[in-house]
């Protein structure tokens, strides 16, 4: 298709009307958004695409992209103009372990069904890969037929790079030397050719995530155990966001993972899911489904069981009442954080979980912030506010609590728990490893401690 067999639909209109349509239509159709400040980036974009297109301007390409219908040279212009190819090798390799100890779970149950990967967006295919290599090399009793990986984009071009498979130097830019040396074969003109059988591994596909099928057994989207959609997101319009989020979820098995960049994080998007954080990433487990009768309003704010994780490590099973863990800085491993349940909840504290419980989030942290005030020498409150906006992703208002807690029990080992699983995901490390040395000392509790025991060792 060329630019010039199309009529000007929104010829007579202003350029900066016609401009705008074109970044509604854009967005309808591949979920990328270019509101506010990000306006001035599309017209430059479109300018950029324009001279590809052999088209005089802008403007002319906005009327190139609102003529006829969107079809796949559309969807591959706006993701090579309006996105940032941007990917490597082992970007972000936090998320390669979390796939790593799912493999393992996924093993130590025998299940005959193989793993499920999916890398959305995976761009040039150095994600996907990734992947692969890193389960090869880790769990290498994983067989190759064991496990399928789903690499899609909306870009084609993407795609036919990464079935080629012949990658720069530059793109291993954060890759073990050993990986490349195993993996890739040196080609004659300086770049790296993948593995036959690697590439063989993953199937590459095109799909837009703004209006593809899935889940869908047509795209092959559906009883996902790891969905990696990293860096993609970040372009989307919230609404686009949201519905992307829902439907990945839908992708997933329960206990399953959405993998997403943390700048992508923003939690009460993630409806569903329980989130984990880490410095560089967030991975949000998949909760099975909420329970056909609901709880008694009294005791759901502070018993409701969490999703039972796909991958619970055998030594440490959950307990009988456990609180759901809300962010696990230390590791993909959820690890279960044993509370003290109060008989009644707080009254304030059932009030915020209606909140959130109706979606309205920001009333529940106004209700709760409310409440942490009015409560202020109330430890049990504290640490149940403490809970509650680390769930929510409000770590100011998190720690703020923990410091009140700490300072009424100065030996409460969930205080100093929670306190190091802020301190960790906020990278100050050795300030978690010592509150959790606390916490191990503190702790009455030998499931705590063996938590925090794994914990410490994963972060020395
Ligand atoms: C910055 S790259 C991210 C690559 C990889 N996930 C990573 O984190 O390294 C963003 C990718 O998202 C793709 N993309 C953008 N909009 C998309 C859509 N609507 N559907 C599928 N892929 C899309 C782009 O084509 C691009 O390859």
């Amino acid at each position: 298709m060329t630019a010039t067999e199309h009529t000007v639909p929104a010829a007579g209109l202003p350029a900066a009307a016609v401009l705008d349509l074109a970044a509604q239509r854009v967005e309808a159709e591949t979920g990328l958004a270019f509101a506010g400040a990000k306006r001035r980036q599309f017209d430059a974009a479109l300018g950029r695409m324009a001279d590809a297109l052999g088209l005089p301007g802008a403007a002319a390409c906005a009327s190139w992209l609102l003529a006829g219908p969107w079809d796949d040279a559309h969807s591959a212009l706006c993701a090579r103009f309006l996105t940032i190819g941007e990917t490597y090798f082992f970007r972000e390799p936090r998320a390669l372990d979390l796939v790593c100890d799912y493999a393992r779970a996924h093993l130590a149950r025998g299940e005959a069904r193989p793993l499920r990967i999916w890398s959305a967006g995976c761009c040039t295919g150095e994600e996907p890969y990734s992947i692969a290599m890193t389960l090869r090399r880790r769990v290498p009793r994983l067989l190759p037929a064991d496990v399928t990986i789903l690499a899609t984009d909306l870009n084609e071009a993407f795609l036919d790079f990464a079935r080629d498979g012949k990658y720069r130097r530059w793109s291993f830019r954060r890759s073990d030397p050993a990986d490349l040396a195993a993996f890739f074969r040196p080609l004659d003109d300086g770049r790296f050719e993948i593995d036959p059988q690697l590439r063989a591994q993953v199937r590459f596909a095109w799909l837009n995530l703004a209006t593809g099928a899935y889940p869908s057994a047509a795209t092959g989207t559906l009883a996902m155990d790891v969905i990696f959609c990293r860096n993609v997101l970040m372009y989307f319009g919230p609404e686009q966001v949201r519905r992307a989020i829902a439907r990945l979820r839908d992708c997933l098995v329960d206990g399953g993972w959405l993998v997403v960049n943390a700048s992508e994080a923003s939690t009460p998007l993630f409806a569903g899911f329980t989130p984990v954080y880490h410095e560089d990433a967030v991975f949000f487990r998949k909760d099975a489904p909420a329970p056909p009768a609901p709880l008694p309003a009294a005791v759901a704010p502070a018993v409701e069981a969490p999703a039972a994780p796909a991958f619970a490590p055998p030594a440490a099973p959950l307990a009988a009442a456990p609180r759901p863990h809300p962010a696990s800085a230390s590791a993909p491993t959820p690890v279960p954080l044993v509370a003290p349940v109060a008989a009644a909840p707080d009254p304030a504290m059932a009030r915020v979980q209606a909140l959130a419980d109706a979606g309205r989030r920001e009333e529940a942290l106004q209700c709760l912030r409310r409440a942490v005030e009015a409560e202020a020498s109330s430890a049990p409150l504290q640490q149940d506010a403490a809970l509650f906006a680390l769930e929510q992703g409000d770590r100011t208002l998190a720690r703020h609590c923990l410091r009140r807690l700490l300072y009424l029990e100065p030996d409460s080992a969930i205080g100093h728990y929670l306190a190091a699983l802020i301190e960790d995901a906020a990278g100050r490390r050795p300030r978690a490893r010592s509150l959790l040395r606390d916490c191990g000392r503190l702790a009455a509790d030998a499931e705590l401690r063996g938590a925090v025991r794994q914990w410490l060792e994963r972060l020395s």
